[in-house]
């Protein structure tokens, strides 16, 4: 069997590396389904949820924040939400929070952080002792400001998991930044976080 590592440019064999580590044939629930990028026939979750109405292939249109799963009901859960600021096209509600977009990114950080936040709550709530919650985020520097996002959710789950393994996706082309004009103050961010939380 192959050893696997922290570090891969494929986000497939990441969350593959997590199911065979974890013990997951498939998740019990993805959050943040989306188009459903992350998965396969085989390993489809059981229920995934999205914001967004217009997707196909969800069993239900609910928040992250706000799932119908009852209290400790399940043993694993994918959460992949929107990573960017600065987004200011089409501004439109989300629960709370004002997205813009179409539910793809915050306007300002701390909407980001209370998306976040409220989700580890709602994923503490339905992931049973030892269920494992798995995390993609990215860092940002947003208004000449290092956003440390990784370490953030670190920190905003720690009341309820532990830090299981963390892993590195480096980015294949260029990810996406504020243009703006003057010399680079901070280096660009290159790659993406997947982070596998333990329920205690
Ligand atoms: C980065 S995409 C997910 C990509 C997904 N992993 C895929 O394979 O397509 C972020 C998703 O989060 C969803 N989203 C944004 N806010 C949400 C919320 N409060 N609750 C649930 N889903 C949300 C968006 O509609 C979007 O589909």
């Amino acid at each position: 069997m192959s050893v696997i590592k922290s570090v891969s440019y494929d986000q497939q064999e990441i969350i593959s590396g997590i199911m065979k580590l974890c013990g997951i044939d498939r998740f019990d629930v993805d959050l943040t389904y989306g188009n459903g990028k992350f998965w396969n026939e085989e390993n489809m979750p059981i229920n995934r949820f999205d914001i967004d109405d217009s997707l196909s292939n969800l069993t239900a249109v609910c928040s992250s924040v706000d799932t119908p799963l009852a209290d400790s009901s399940v043993m694993s859960a994918m959460f992949d939400p929107p990573f960017l600021t600065y987004v200011r096209e089409s501004r439109s509600g989300n629960g709370n929070m004002v997205m813009a977009k179409r539910f793809s990114g915050y306007w300002r950080y701390d909407e980001l952080a209370e998306h976040y936040q409220q989700t580890a709550k709602e994923a503490a709530r339905i992931l049973a002792r030892k269920g494992v919650f798995v995390v993609k985020c990215q860092d940002i520097i947003h208004n000449h400001k290092m956003h440390c996002t990784h370490a953030n959710m670190i920190e905003w789950c720690a009341e309820w998991f532990r830090l299981k393994d963390l892993f590195v996706l480096p980015a294949k082309h260029r990810m996406p930044a504020p243009n703006r004009a003057g010399s680079q103050k901070h280096a660009r961010i290159f790659h993406s976080y997947f982070l596998v939380f333990e329920r205690n």
